[in-house]
Formats: C-alpha cells, structure tokens, sequence
C-alpha cells in the first residue's frame, strides 16, 4: 500500500532541510493499527461499522472524510482504527480503540498521512518526547474548535490545560499580545516539534 507520507514533502521547503530527521520522518510507516489488530483481521469498509455506530455523521464535512482523504487509504473508518473483521465476529474481543495503544502507537497511527509538513519533526520534538501523542491535543469525531480538531475551543486554551504559567505571564503588565487575540501560541511556537536550530522555544 502506498503510504502518504510523500505528498507532503514536495510542500515541505526552505527552514530546515539537510537535517539528519528529513530522512527518517519522511519514510514510509508500516500501518500501525493493521500491526496491532489480530493477525487474521481485514478490512470490512465502513458501511459495516455504521450498523452498530452512528459516527458517520460526526465526519462529514471535515477532512477525514473528504475525497482526499479517500485517495490517500481508502479504508475509511478503518483507516485510523484497522481492519474490523475480527471486531466486527466479537466486538468485545478486540476494541479497535485508539486509547488502548501506546502514544507513541497513538501518533504512528496518524503519522501514517501525517509526517511532513508542520508534523515534520514531531519525533524527537519535546511534546513527542514527555509522551503526548496526536490524541492529547486532537479530537477527530468531535472538535470543540473552529480549527484543527482540538479538545479545546481554541489553540492557546489548549496549550493552557499545561502551560499554566504561561496563561499567568499573559496577565503581566508588560507581555505578548496574545491575551487580545492579535497573536497566538503558534505565531511563535509548533506544538509539533522543531529543531532547535529553527526553534520549537524561539530564541528570545
Ligand atoms: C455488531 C456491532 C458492531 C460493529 C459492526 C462494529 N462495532 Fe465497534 N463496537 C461494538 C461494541 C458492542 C463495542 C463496545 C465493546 C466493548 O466495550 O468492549 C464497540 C466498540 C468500538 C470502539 C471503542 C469504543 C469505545 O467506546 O471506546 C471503536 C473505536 C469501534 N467499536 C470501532 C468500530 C469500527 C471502526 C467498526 C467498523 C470496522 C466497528 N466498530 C464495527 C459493536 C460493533
Ligand atoms: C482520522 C482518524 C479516524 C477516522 C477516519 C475514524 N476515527 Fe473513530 N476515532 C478516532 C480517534 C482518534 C478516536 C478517539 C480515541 C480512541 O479511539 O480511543 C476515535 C474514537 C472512536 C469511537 C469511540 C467513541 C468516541 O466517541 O470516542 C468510535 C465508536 C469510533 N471512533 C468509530 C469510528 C467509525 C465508525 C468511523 C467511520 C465512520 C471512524 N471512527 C473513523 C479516529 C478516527
Ligand atoms: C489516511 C490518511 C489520514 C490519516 C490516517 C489521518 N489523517 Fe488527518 N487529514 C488527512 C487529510 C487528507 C487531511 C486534509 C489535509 C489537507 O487538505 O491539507 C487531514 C487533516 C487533518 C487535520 C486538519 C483538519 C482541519 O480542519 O484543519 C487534523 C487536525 C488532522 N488531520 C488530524 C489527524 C489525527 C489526529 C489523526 C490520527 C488520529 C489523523 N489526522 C489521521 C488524512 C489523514
Ligand atoms: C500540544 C498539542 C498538539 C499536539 C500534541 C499535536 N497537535 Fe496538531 N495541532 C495543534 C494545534 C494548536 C494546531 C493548530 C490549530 C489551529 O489552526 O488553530 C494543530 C494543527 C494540526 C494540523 C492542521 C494543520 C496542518 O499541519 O495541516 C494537523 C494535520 C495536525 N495538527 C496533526 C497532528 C498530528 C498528526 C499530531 C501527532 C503527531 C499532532 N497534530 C499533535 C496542537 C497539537
Ligand atoms: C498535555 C500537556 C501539554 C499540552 C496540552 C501542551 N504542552 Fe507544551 N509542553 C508540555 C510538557 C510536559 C513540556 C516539557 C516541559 C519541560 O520540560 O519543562 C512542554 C514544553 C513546551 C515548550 C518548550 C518549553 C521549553 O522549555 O523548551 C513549548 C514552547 C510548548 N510546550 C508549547 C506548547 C504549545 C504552543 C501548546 C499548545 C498548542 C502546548 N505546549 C500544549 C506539555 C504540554
Ligand atoms: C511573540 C512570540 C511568542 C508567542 C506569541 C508565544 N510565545 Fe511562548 N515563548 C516565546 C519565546 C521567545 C520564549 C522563550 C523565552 C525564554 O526562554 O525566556 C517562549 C517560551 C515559552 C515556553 C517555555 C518557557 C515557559 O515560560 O514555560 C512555553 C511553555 C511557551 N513559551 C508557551 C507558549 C504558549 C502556550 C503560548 C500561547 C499562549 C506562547 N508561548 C506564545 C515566544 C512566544
């Protein structure tokens, strides 16, 4: 199966290109949740899940459930929860929940279409490394914000559920216009990871 990682890298260009990740984020991944589900499970397609779950709907109209989004995997649903068939004989057998795999697992999942770009240096970068995963600041099903399918109606509320600190700083006298809503936390910051040649804390 042709993995995606390689559309981006045509889009990805100039800030840090020639650093040793450029070779090892952009290479193909084997399909995490197909590894993880039992060995003799296959792909059913998503009209089968849709019988007992009513999650369709959640999708519509976002990404995952564009054309593109088709091209990529076509596996529908099971291209973020793999194949079903074994779930599908005996629900309770095996879950196909995300939440049940390691976070690094979590991200592979996801990483699969999501490798360059702003994800590019996401292994490595701190977040990856005190063991966020996609899902810590993601919802795919049911996104409180306008943008990007976070848990949180916004980015920097999203950023505050840790970085409380940084919530008190914007409270200060003298501090980035972030509270007025003129900048936020990724004018400056990728949550993603970076190098720090290219600054995932830029330099002051
Ligand atoms: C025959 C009915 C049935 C079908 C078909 C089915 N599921 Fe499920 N699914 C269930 C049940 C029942 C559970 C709860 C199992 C448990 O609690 O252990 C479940 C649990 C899940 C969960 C975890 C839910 C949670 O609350 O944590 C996911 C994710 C899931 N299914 C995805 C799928 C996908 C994707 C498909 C299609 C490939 C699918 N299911 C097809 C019945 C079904
Ligand atoms: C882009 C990836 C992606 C796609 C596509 C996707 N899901 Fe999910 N799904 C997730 C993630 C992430 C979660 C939350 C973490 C987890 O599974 O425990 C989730 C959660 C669920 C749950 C648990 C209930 C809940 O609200 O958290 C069910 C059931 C489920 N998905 C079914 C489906 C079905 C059915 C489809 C197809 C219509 C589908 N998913 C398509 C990523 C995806
Ligand atoms: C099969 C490929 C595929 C997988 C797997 C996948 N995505 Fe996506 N995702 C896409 C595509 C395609 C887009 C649209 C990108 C575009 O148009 O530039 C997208 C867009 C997004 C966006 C932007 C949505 C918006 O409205 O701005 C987020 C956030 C995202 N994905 C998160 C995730 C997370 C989290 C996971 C893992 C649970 C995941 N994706 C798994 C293909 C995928
Ligand atoms: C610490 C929180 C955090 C984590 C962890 C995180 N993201 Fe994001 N992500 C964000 C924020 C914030 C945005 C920007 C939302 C906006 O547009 O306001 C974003 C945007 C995105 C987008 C849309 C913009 C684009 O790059 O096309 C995608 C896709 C995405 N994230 C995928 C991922 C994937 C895949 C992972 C795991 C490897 C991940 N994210 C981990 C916070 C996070
Ligand atoms: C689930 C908790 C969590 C969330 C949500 C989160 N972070 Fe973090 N972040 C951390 C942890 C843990 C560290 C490592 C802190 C340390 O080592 O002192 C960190 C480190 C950082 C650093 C580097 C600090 C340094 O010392 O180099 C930056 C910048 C950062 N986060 C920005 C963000 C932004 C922007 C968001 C929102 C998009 C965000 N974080 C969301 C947990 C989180
Ligand atoms: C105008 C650019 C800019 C914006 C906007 C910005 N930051 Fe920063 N941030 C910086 C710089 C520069 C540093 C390094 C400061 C230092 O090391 O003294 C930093 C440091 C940090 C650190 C590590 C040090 C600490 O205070 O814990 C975290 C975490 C962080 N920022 C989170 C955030 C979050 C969350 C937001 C959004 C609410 C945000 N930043 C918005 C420029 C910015």
């Amino acid at each position: 199966m042709s993995r995606p990682g390689w559309i981006w890298m045509g889009v990805w260009t100039s800030l840090c290109v020639g650093l040793p990740a450029l070779a090892t984020a952009a290479s193909p991944s084997a399909s995490v949740p197909a590894d993880l589900a039992p060995a003799d499970a296959v792909y059913v397609g998503s009209a089968e899940c849709s019988d007992c779950h009513e999650m369709e709907e959640t999708l519509a109209g976002t990404a995952h459930a564009s054309m593109f989004f088709e091209e990529i995997e076509g596996h529908g649903c099971e291209s973020c929860h793999g194949p079903g068939s074994t779930h599908v004989e005996d629900p309770e057998a095996y879950s196909m929940r995300l939440a049940d795999m390691s976070p690094e697992e979590q991200s592979a999942t996801c990483q699969g279409c999501h490798s360059g770009r702003e994800q590019f240096f996401w292994e490595g970068g701190i977040h990856e490394a005190r063991g966020l995963s996609c899902l810590t600041c993601h919802n795919v099903h049911s996104p409180a914000s306008l943008e990007g399918q976070l848990h949180e109606a916004s980015a920097k509320e999203q950023c505050y559920t840790c970085h409380q600190n940084v919530r008190a700083e914007s409270w200060k006298r003298s501090h980035h216009p972030i509270r007025e809503g003129r900048i936020s936390c990724g004018d400056c910051h990728n949550p993603h990871g970076s190098t720090t040649d290219c600054g995932e804390t830029p330099a002051p």
